[in-house]
């Protein structure tokens, strides 16, 4: 018997890095999705198959045996090792698991890649495993895995993986489903460069200790326009969710995660007529969002393309992760 769980990537439109300490973060889940089949094998190996990405390796124990690809590649599949494992333990239902992993989801940048495929390893296996989980239970053990990428994170992206829809995700007191439907105008544009959320988490944290009444302020001002910013997206006021996202990526760029090409992106988006646009993700790399007039999308993707970015015209996911058993 095999199974296939699936689960969206996410932007965040308001709040990254505040996040990490309050927040709220705002945050959709887009229509790229990556996508795990599990299957029990009868031995206790846990095998990877991530062929797109060029790879395939098994653990034995925590031993890591590349079958494909270097050896280092095992540290990669961590994240996912850690998923399926603690899902296994809460089950107390322990088996080995050959697990393929493929995704739509850019990789290291800044949508949430990690996150969908940690919450889609413990969708699939959990179900393998007859666990009956909880979507609260997805969600609490993919955290599990995400910790094993990012250090300390916030969380949001766990929780819009497993939700999907529209989130606002405060730290400390959890999601709010808000109720929103349709879509929004937005294209996202990929840098092309690779980032590390933990480091650039750590990198906001070294400049609070070193100026933390003006680091706090920073992180308020995100806070405020978050809550602005969802009162603008309930309202579906395109131009003022612009002036907040343009707000945002003044405040983004002055805690030091903004980059040239990113602000060359979000630049670009704002010159081919978009409302508002800003870096989402950590920053550092990574991925850039802009809101625009319906009728500018192509505009505003085309302006990113000149610019050497990737752009994504991406649409609001109300499925969040999803399981079926395939025979
Ligand atoms: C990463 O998607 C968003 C950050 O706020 C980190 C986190 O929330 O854990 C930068």
């Amino acid at each position: 018997m095999s199974v296939e769980a699936t689960a969206p990537g996410k932007a965040i439109l308001f709040g990254e890095h505040s996040v990490v300490y309050r927040g709220p973060a705002i945050v959709i889940a887009i229509d790229r999705r990556a996508k795990i089949t599990a299957k029990e094998r009868d031995d206790e190996i846990i095998r990877f198959d991530c062929l797109d990405l060029g790879f395939e390796g098994y653990f034995e124990g925590d031993e890591y045996h590349p079958v494909a690809g270097e050896e280092w590649r095992g540290n990669r599949l961590q994240a996912m090792l850690v998923a399926a494992r603690k899902t296994m333990e809460h089950l107390d239902k322990h088996s080995g698991l050959d697990l393929t992993v493929r995704s739509e989801i850019p990789i290291a940048a800044g949508l949430g890649s990690s996150a969908a495929i940690c919450v889609a390893t413990v969708a699939a296996t959990g179900e393998l495993l007859d666990g009956n989980l909880s979507l609260q239970e997805i969600c609490d053990l993919a955290y599990e895995g995400e910790k094993v990428v990012h250090g300390t994170p916030s969380g949001v992206d766990n929780n819009i993986s497993t939700y999907g829809g529209v989130l606002s995700y405060e730290t400390g007191v959890g999601i709010e489903r808000i109720d929103f439907q349709g879509g929004l105008p937005l294209v996202i544009g990929n840098s092309r460069r690779k980032r590390s959320t933990r480091r650039l988490v750590a990198r906001v944290r070294l400049l609070r200790d070193r100026n933390p009444e003006l680091v706090d302020g920073l992180i308020d001002s995100m806070g405020e326009v978050s809550r602005k910013g969802l009162e603008a997206i309930k309202a579906r006021d395109y131009p003022m969710i612009g002036d907040l996202m343009n707000i945002n990526h003044g405040l983004l760029s002055s805690v030091g995660v903004s980059i040239a090409r990113l602000d060359i992106l979000v630049h670009a988006a704002r010159g081919a007529g978009a409302y508002g646009a800003k870096l989402t993700g950590a920053g550092g790399g990574g991925c850039m969002i802009a809101i625009t007039d319906p009728d500018k999308l192509k505009e505003v993707s085309r302006a990113i393309s000149h610019s050497r970015g990737e752009p994504h015209i991406v649409n609001i996911s109300y499925e969040g992760v999803e399981t079926r058993r395939l025979d």
